[in-house]
């Protein structure tokens, strides 16, 4: 049981509002696990300035304002230990374009994006949907963790190598890399010259800040910095992805100059509901993301002691994010993401990130739903 003056334990009806996570079976009795956002009530402090700007009934165009602009610099700062100049700051209206801009801008038609699998479905379709080709490079399964083939990746390079995109923390693993591991990946995208495109959405999400800290990979070097466009959002942290605002930081000016010509005419600025969140996160969110990490790592708790007891499935623990990435590909199940919706359970296929016998869960939840969810994955599975 976690004690906080947040309630994490009774969720909002979200079947009552149009939503992709419950609208997916509306109707029929599956729990939905599946997509990355939570289904916990958003800190009070961002509801109120949302309805305090609401009240306000004109909606006109709005452009990042100074407040929301230092409020980033400082939250980057509080949150990540890094010191941002307001002037790299390029915002946006989701990560996912944000990424695409970026293999845009790397080298031209027919070059290469490299990225480690598994991986978040839009990284695969990111590179074909510029015109450059996507060379995906398996992780390694180690003991209780998932790491960088570093022979594979180097194996990887060919003449059209261009960027790395990069994800950390890591959908759908879950992991954190090290400064050891960042280290390496600075350094093999300078002996290769490659461009660095870093989705850090799920930063604010580090489940143990002591253990396992997020850091930046721009942060490492002057070098590295020089040559990596980095994209956070408060939309993950905070649960408010709906509302739209990310943004890419760019320390070097003629790259953030060729990032902003990507985007003349076809990306806009942040929703400015997402600004006026964002600002409110940033300057209040932090008490309610303490009270939410402790709720996910009691939830964490339960998934890992349910995962223990389905025969042939396994996870290493993630360090991040609110993702569960289990492997059942001894389980016997030729469709685990089927077989689990057949039991009332709708989970992520692991096919989608490029690794068939996983499923990936949710488990940003009531306990009481994640319990019962867990409850009929592993009846089914003892069936
Ligand atoms: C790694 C990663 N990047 C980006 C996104 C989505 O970004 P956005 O909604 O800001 O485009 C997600 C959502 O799950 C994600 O997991």
């Amino acid at each position: 049981m976690t004690s906080s003056a947040f309630d994490f334990t009774h969720c909002p009806d979200r079947t009552l509002q149009p939503g992709l996570k419950w609208g997916k079976y509306a109707g029929r009795d599956i729990l939905p696990l599946w997509v990355a956002d939570m289904d916990f009530a958003a800190a009070p402090e961002i509801t109120a300035a949302l309805a305090a700007r609401a009240a306000h009934p004109v909606y006109g165009y709005a452009h990042p304002w100074p407040s929301l602009v230092e409020a980033t610099v400082e939250g980057v700062f509080a949150h990540h230990r890094w010191r941002i100049d307001p002037d790299w700051l390029v915002w946006l209206p989701g990560v996912v374009p944000g990424f695409n801009l970026a293999c845009q801008m790397a080298g031209g038609m027919g070059d290469e994006v490299l990225f480690v699998t598994p991986t978040y479905p839009p990284i695969f379709a990111a590179p074909p949907n510029q015109q450059r080709r996507a060379v995906g490079v398996p992780m390694l399964r180690e003991e209780d963790r998932w790491a960088l083939d570093r022979a594979a990746l180097e194996a990887a390079i060919t003449p059209a190598s261009r960027m790395l995109l990069l994800c950390n923390p890591h959908n759908p693993t879950g992991r954190v890399f090290t400064a050891e591991e960042l280290r390496w990946l600075g350094d093999f995208c300078q002996r290769h010259d490659l461009l660095v495109c870093s989705d850090e959405i799920h930063c604010g999400l580090v489940l143990d800040d002591e253990r396992t800290p997020h850091i930046p990979i721009a942060t490492l070097s002057p070098e590295l910095a020089r040559r990596t466009i980095t994209l956070m959002a408060p939309s993950k942290t905070w649960n408010i992805a709906g509302l739209q605002c990310a943004f890419a930081i760019i320390p070097d000016a003629p790259l953030r100059q060729r990032f902003r010509q990507s985007m003349a005419g076809l990306v806009e600025a942040p929703n400015v509901l997402g600004m006026v969140a964002a600002e409110a996160a940033w300057r209040h969110g932090t008490p309610w993301l303490a009270a939410l990490k402790a709720q996910l790592r009691a939830n964490l708790l339960r998934v890992a002691e349910a995962v223990a007891q389905m025969p042939g499935c396994a996870m290493a623990t993630p360090e991040a994010t609110f993702l569960a990435w289990i492997d059942c590909r001894n389980s016997g199940l030729v469709n685990p993401a089927l077989f689990f919706e057949d039991a009332g359970v709708g989970l992520s296929d692991g096919r989608d990130f490029g690794a068939p016998g996983f499923v990936r869960l949710n488990f940003a939840c009531a306990p009481a739903v994640l319990q019962e969810a867990l409850t009929r994955m592993t009846q089914a599975m003892r069936a």
